[in-house]
């Protein structure tokens, strides 16, 4: 995801910014910008790609040489709201060019505050949430807090909708800048004489291990003496701050021991950053797709073409789109899609999902379906990524930068964005109606809740991993969405654990495979399709009477089923529809857990590339 830098002092800021920044790139970023005030102006350096890029420019115009500029802010932006570009890049600058801003997060409301600028006479040069930001700031500097900056900062805060980090510098404030925090990190860095913020403690771990973790809705005034810290209220808060003893590849990992771990805790903050900003008065809108009841009548069907986790997403996604709307919808992985001679009309909708965006065997399938007529839908994680550019629509999952090459945050967006997709294809075809809609939508923002206590299954995993770990063979089974879910789990644990794994239909098993299951063999069994509940305890006891030992990850509708169970890990309530999202969790940190006991490179297993371009 993005970064963020900031500091006050007497040393040279540009290149303190850079080297914060530089300590952020492992979390991934496709511009840099920084601002800082000289004689009495704020000035914005910033460019599309590499951080190497600025410091060539900032070198080349002399500034970074420069002994007299003490305060800045710095970034690094992973796209989100328009295309990297330099135009998109952070820092924003308000009209008059006198404020800048820096922002993590989503402002969910941006395009309404935009309206409500534009009316008022403000021009835009980006296509950014952020830059609304600036403006506003603007505006209430201007309107309604006096002229002084902290007092626009809280009153910008309160129109905002969504999550944000924010640094804030104003050209009349030459010694202070302002920051805050909503849903988005934020440290506050105490040096001696000198101050800093962060998005991430590395990047100021060089300078100070004295930390203050700044709180939702909090506002920090820093200046080269001291830093002032306020509550939603503007009440003073005193907070004792933190001594950080790690070391700073430690730090990136965000006190995690691996990035897979890091990253499984950021499915809550990725699938609600991917939910909340499309839904608006109890209706999903997408940026940049939209199909009418005709067009969508009009489809002969839909086909989802993916890799690997995608292409399991995928499965999911057939089920729930013809389970709702009733369209026939076909799953291919790519690299047979392509050479089979696929049936696609004009009246076909093709949906590419990909993380990376650069996938070679999907986009080759993407442009095939092209050719041969067929609207192009992408489901995409990187902003700007080949993919993302070629479709004709795109939706972008807000998992943020994916470093473990087993991807995990990435798959549970996929799922929420074809849910969405399909609860607003479903309306709009008349097969569900606004209540139903409705409620859908209220389940869909309980999610991150739900996706929380999930994790907080954690403990009961790793004993059973510790236990299992030196297993030979491992199957997983299910029924509907638990098959659909089985096939990712299973490639989770071999991809990484390099222990055997298969998954099946539960009824197929015994049309030949459970000839494989012997004593003491593994297989591990979500449920949480209550309908279906009654034909898995029978293919269970199929499994048992031949030695298997049972993991099952149950919903309470499914706990009858524990009783054929040897080990069980409770799921919370949700409606089975859209259970993938939350049980995919426990099979990713069992994967996670057996490789952790089998000793293995968990974010880096073997033969594996984090986005395969080559056929
Ligand atoms: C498995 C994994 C891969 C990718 C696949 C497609 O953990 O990460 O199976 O899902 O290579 O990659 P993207 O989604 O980038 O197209």
């Amino acid at each position: 995801m993005c970064g963020i830098v900031g500091y006050v002092g007497s040393e040279s800021v540009l290149p303190i910014l850079l080297d914060g920044l530089s300590r952020l790139e492992y979390r991934g970023y496709d511009s840099a910008g920084v601002a800082f005030i000289e004689n009495g102006q704020v000035d914005v350096q910033k460019k599309k790609g590499r951080i190497l890029n600025l410091r060539e420019k900032l070198a080349d115009s002399g500034l970074l040489a420069r002994q007299d500029i003490h305060i800045g802010i710095g970034h690094t932006r992973w796209a989100t709201h328009g295309a990297p570009s330099d135009e998109n890049s952070h820092p924003h600058l308000s009209a008059s060019g006198r404020i800048a801003v820096v922002h993590n997060g989503i402002i969910e409301n941006y395009l309404e505050l935009k309206r409500f600028l534009q009316e008022r006479g403000f021009e835009f040069a980006s296509e950014t949430d952020t830059e609304v930001i600036a403006h506003l700031l603007e505006y209430h500097y201007e309107e309604d807090a006096g002229q002084d900056i902290l007092e626009a900062v809280r009153r910008t805060l309160s129109d905002l909708e969504g999550s944000y980090a924010l640094g804030v510098l104003c050209a009349d404030d030459p010694e202070q800048f302002i920051a805050a925090r909503q849903d988005s990190p934020l440290v506050l860095g105490l040096g001696e004489g000198c101050n800093f913020i962060a998005s991430d403690i590395p990047a100021i771990l060089s300078h100070t291990r004295k930390i203050i973790i700044m709180e939702d809705r909090e506002v920090a005034r820093l200046t080269k003496e001291a830093i002032e810290l306020f509550d939603a209220f503007g009440q003073p808060v005193k907070r004792e701050p933190l001594l950080v003893t790690w070391d700073s590849e430690a730090a990136e990992k965000g006190g995690y021991e691996h990035f897979m771990m890091k990253e499984m805790h950021e499915e809550p903050r990725a699938v609600r950053d991917t939910v909340l900003p499309r839904i608006r008065d109890n209706r999903i809108r997408f940026e940049n797709f939209q199909m009418d009841r005709q067009a969508l009548e009009n489809l002969d069907r839909i086909r989802i073409v993916a890799c690997g986790t995608a292409a399991h997403a995928g499965i999911v996604g057939k089920y729930v789109i013809e389970a709702l709307c009733r369209i026939p919808v076909e799953v291919d992985v790519a690299s047979e899609f392509r050479y089979r001679n696929p049936i696609i009309t004009e009246r076909t909708l093709t949906i590419i999902i990909s993380q990376s965006g650069e996938t070679l065997d999907t986009l080759a399938a993407m442009r095939e379906a092209k050719r041969l007529g067929s609207q192009i839908l992408a489901i995409v994680n990187v902003v700007g990524s080949s993919i993302a550019r070629e479709a004709d629509h795109v939706i972008y999952t807000a998992a943020g930068p994916e470093i473990a090459v087993a991807s995990t945050k990435a798959y549970n967006t996929q799922l929420a964005a074809l849910y969405l997709l399909a609860f607003q294809m479903a309306h709009t075809l008349g097969r569900i109606d606004d209540a139903e809609l409705k409620d859908y939508l209220e389940k869909m923002t309980n999610l991150p809740s739900l996706l929380e206590t999930t994790l907080a299954h954690q403990d009961d995993l790793q004993r059973f991993a510790a236990a299992h770990f030196n297993a030979h063979s491992i199957f997983f089974i299910g029924r509907g969405l638990d098959y659909a879910l089985s096939m990712e789990a299973s490639l989770k644990l071999k991809e990484i654990s390099y222990i055997h794994s298969e998954a099946y239909a539960g009824g197929e098993l015994k049309h030949g495979t459970i000839a494989l299951i012997e004593e003491g063999t593994l297989v591990v069994c979500p449920m949480t399709q209550p309908q279906l509940v009654e034909k898995m305890i029978s293919n269970i006891r199929e499994v048992k009477a031949r030695g298997a030992v049972i993991l099952g990850i149950l919903t309470p509708d499914c706990m009858r089923a524990a009783e054929v169970c040897d080990q069980v890990i409770e799921l919370p309530q949700i409606d089975p529809l859209l259970a993938p999202v939350v049980a995919v969790t426990p099979t990713q940190l069992f994967a996670y857990y057996m490789t952790v006991n089998k000793g293995f490179d968990v974010d880096k297993p073997r033969n594996l590339a984090k986005s395969v371009t080559v056929e």
